[in-house]
């Protein structure tokens, strides 16, 4: 039977009771639904599981995302196209050399984000399962966006109420000097558009649904839209609403993308840090992508 003990004042609980190895009750996984509405993050010790596992359990929770590495060409994976690979590894199971692509990509998840929020289905929830880690770093920073939204002043809820923010990949990538993505790669995953707040489903709470990947705001100029991005960002990552996780091999953290903002911290990128990713697809919400929207203006 699944236990939770809050791990910060606001959000995230330890959570132990449940084998994440063996296929799931649906009394657990309805546990585990009720327990992410209210702690945002959960954190599972001890769960040395491999990947078919992880999968069968992400999968209890809905559709689960394809990796984008399969749409580069010529690319070989690692792990299967269900899993993505946030691990500093090729598939030679060695650090990637500093030009890889997917070296640069994992600098980015550095930066304050939520996850798949540029897709026109953005996620529910990801779990990411700790398999080897450094020494030292690599730690996971979490953001609890539903209290740090109701801490902002009336006078800003009341002004961003009903903004709609623009999301890229490539905003993210390109805050950090990447630019160096084909055509196709940019037409595969043209920029959408989610409202700036929104209710969190399970919770019915309101949150700020930001991340680095947002750069524009609808029917503003775009240096005041980055400045109202760059400020909600500081509010909402305020040392009083971030828990940062330390991470153990062993470790499966899952955490809600609705209510959550993550960022990882730096390490010897010469070190094995294997971490990988099941993410669940938010189906019920799909946002608009821009082009769309464009042109029903
Ligand atoms: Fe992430």
């Amino acid at each position: 039977m699944l236990d939770v003990t809050p791990m910060h004042p606001l959000f995230v609980g330890e959570a132990s009771g449940i084998d994440l190895t063996a296929p799931l009750a649906d009394t657990d996984r309805d546990a585990i639904v009720r327990a992410m509405d209210a702690y945002g993050v959960l954190v599972f010790h001890d769960q040395f599981i491999d990947d078919a596992q992880q999968m069968a359990f992400a999968a209890a929770f809905g559709p689960l995302e394809t990796s984008r590495e399969a749409d580069r060409p010529g690319h070989k994976m690692r792990l299967d196209v269900h899993m993505a690979d946030v691990s500093n590894l090729g598939i030679d199971g060695k650090p990637l050399p500093p030009d890889h692509f997917r070296r640069m990509s994992g600098l980015a998840n550095q930066l304050w984000h939520t996850d798949s929020s540029f897709k026109r289905i953005p996620a529910t929830y990801s779990m990411l399962s700790a398999r080897a880690v450094p020494d030292s770093g690599g730690e996971t920073e979490f953001a609890d966006c539903r209290a740090a939204y109701d801490a902002l002043p009336e006078v800003m809820k009341a002004r961003i109420a009903g903004f709609v923010a623009e999301h890229s990949i490539y905003t993210s990538r390109a805050a950090l000097g990447f630019t160096d993505f084909t055509d196709a790669e940019r037409a595969a995953l043209p920029a959408v558009l989610h409202p700036l707040v929104k209710t969190h489903p399970g919770s019915g709470r309101t949150t700020l649904y930001i991340a680095s990947h947002a750069g524009a705001i609808v029917g503003m100029p775009v240096a005041e839209a980055r400045l109202l991005l760059a400020d909600l960002m500081e509010h909402a990552t305020q040392r009083e609403f971030v828990y940062r996780h330390r991470w153990r091999a062993g470790d499966l953290v899952m955490w809600d993308n609705r209510a959550t903002l993550h960022r990882g911290r730096s390490f010897d990128l010469d070190a094995v840090r294997d971490v990988r990713r099941t993410t669940v697809a938010d189906s019920a919400q799909g946002a608009v992508p821009l082009a769309e929207a464009a042109r029903s203006v």
